[in-house]
């Protein structure tokens, strides 16, 4: 069972140093770079994920209030926004990502959102796959070259 956990100093070095496979570095920002980020993203929520005393990945989500005048036009709104997963490259196949998944699902309740949105790339090795098991599935929508999934936030 992993945990979410809000990440400290004395638990930052830990989380910076975990890194995805080599050939997934293009799929997700580092973890250095989506920390650095997430002190500047309003409404963000960003922890580290525990399997015990070992750190395995990081997420990192935004809370997309109803639409504003400033809105993105035709960006979803009212949703949770899943701004980044990563599970470590020695951790993966573990079922920790489909666990994170679930503690998406669960900060986007809080948040009292019913959808959740993210962009993935659409290259070999994308995550589309396994997004597409929790009901996210593509829009028309492409930005910065990674295609918009939405879905359902499950129980
Ligand atoms: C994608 C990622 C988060 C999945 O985490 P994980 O811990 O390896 O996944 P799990 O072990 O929980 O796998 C859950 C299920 O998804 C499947 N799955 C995992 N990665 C997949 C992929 N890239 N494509 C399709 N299915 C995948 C697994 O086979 C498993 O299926 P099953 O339950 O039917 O057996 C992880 O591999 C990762 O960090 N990848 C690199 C970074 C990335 O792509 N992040 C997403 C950016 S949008």
């Amino acid at each position: 069972m992993i945990e979410a956990r809000e990440i400290s100093r004395e638990s930052v070095n830990r989380i910076l140093r975990l890194k995805v496979r080599e050939d997934q570095a293009f799929l997700v920002a580092s973890n250095p770079v989506t920390i650095a980020q997430a002190h500047y993203e309003p409404n963000s929520w960003l922890r580290g994920l525990w399997s015990g005393e070992l750190p395995v990945g990081l997420i990192a989500m935004i809370d997309i209030p109803p639409a504003t005048p400033e809105a993105d036009k035709g960006f979803p709104t009212n949703v949770a926004y899943l701004w980044r997963l990563m599970i470590d490259a020695d951790q993966q196949g573990k079922g920790y990502g489909r666990e994170a998944m679930q503690l998406a699902f669960g900060q986007a309740r809080i948040w009292g959102r019913s959808t959740l949105c993210l962009h993935v790339a659409e290259k070999a090795g994308s995550a589309i796959g396994f997004y597409r098991k929790f009901g996210l599935e593509p829009t028309n929508r492409v930005d910065d070259g990674e295609r918009l999934l939405i879905g359902s936030v499950r129980r």
